[in-house]
Order: structure tokens, then C-alpha cells, then sequence
């Protein structure tokens, strides 16, 4: 099994993607169980870029409620309607949502007073079917940028292995 306490602050954010690319092939090697996937990649990238909060919003209702799913960090909001906060908007939109600051995003839910900025990506099965969404936090303002986006967007590829 590969080395799983994985620290990619200090490298170039292409080089630590590539990295921790690597790392979810490996660890989840012959899995195609959605959760199993979101439980190890919340880990790996939570661990690995030292973010305040990483996670998974799953869709519970089609087009209306998340449900939180497997994450690391403090306490998560548990349910999020489609079209509210972050999650929501990025869920109702299908596309990836980047907030620099979240005091300039309009009805962002605050679960963690430290969080700044965040991103979250739409996560698709292998039938085109949104199943979730990834939400990752930081306690820094900008934390996140059109890199991080890419390769989060590569990285979410992994579930259309799963149905
Ligand atoms: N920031 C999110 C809420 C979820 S928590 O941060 C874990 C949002 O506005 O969608």
C-alpha cells in the first residue's frame, strides 16, 4: 500500500497534484464505491494541502438537498438546499464555484468563522449524474486559484468510474 500520510505543502501545486493524483490511484485501487472514494480523497487533500475544511456535500434529493457526506475538519452544516451557499449554487450550476473572499459571495452558509475563501467542484458518476459536490475551505483569503481548479475538476474524474 502506498505511504498515506502525504505532505504536499512547500511543493509546486502542479507537482503536489500530480502527487496526490498518484496517491488516490494507489490507495484506491480496484474500489468504485462512491463513498470509500469521497472518505480517502477527503483525506488525502485535507492532510496533504493542510486545508481548514475538506469535504463532500452529497445529492440526497435531485436538484434540491445536499446532505454532507465524508469530510475532515470541524463540524460541517448538514444539509444544503440546491441554489444556497457555495455548495448549493455550484450544485444548481453544475460548474465549479471560486470564492477569493467569501464576505463578497451573498448568502455563503459560514460553518467555520476562520474560513475565508473556498471552492467547490461538481462531482459526476460515470452516467453524467451529479452526485455530489467537493467543498474545500481555507483560512486564507485567495487560497485557492484556476490551478487548483483544474486539477480538483481532474481529480473529481475519479467517480465516473463509479455508477
Ligand atoms: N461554505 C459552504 C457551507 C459548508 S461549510 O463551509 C462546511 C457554503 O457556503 O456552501
Amino acid at each position: 500500500m502506498a505511504e498515506v500520510t502525504l505532505d504536499l505543502r512547500g511543493i509546486p501545486k502542479t507537482q503536489a497534484y500530480e502527487t496526490l493524483d498518484e496517491h488516490v490511484e494507489s490507495v484506491l485501487a480496484g474500489i468504485d464505491d462512491p463513498i470509500a472514494g469521497m472518505a480517502t480523497i477527503s483525506a488525502l487533500l485535507h492532510h496533504g494541502f493542510g486545508h481548514l475544511w475538506t469535504g463532500f456535500y452529497r445529492v440526497v434529493e435531485p436538484d434540491r438537498l445536499l446532505r454532507v457526506g465524508p469530510y475532515q475538519g470541524t463540524l460541517g452544516c448538514l444539509e444544503i438546499a440546491f441554489g444556497k451557499g457555495v455548495c448549493g449554487t455550484a450544485a444548481a450550476r453544475r460548474a465549479t464555484v471560486l470564492v477569493e473572499d467569501v464576505r463578497d459571495f451573498p448568502g455563503h452558509i459560514t460553518c467555520d468563522a476562520r474560513s475565508q475563501s473556498e471552492i467547490v467542484v461538481p462531482v459526476f458518476d460515470g452516467s453524467r449524474r451529479l452526485i455530489a459536490v467537493l467543498d474545500i475551505d481555507s483560512d486564507r483569503r485567495a487560497g485557492f486559484d484556476a490551478e487548483d481548479q483544474v486539477a480538483l475538476e481532474r481529480l473529481m474524474r475519479w467517480f465516473e468510474r463509479t455508477r
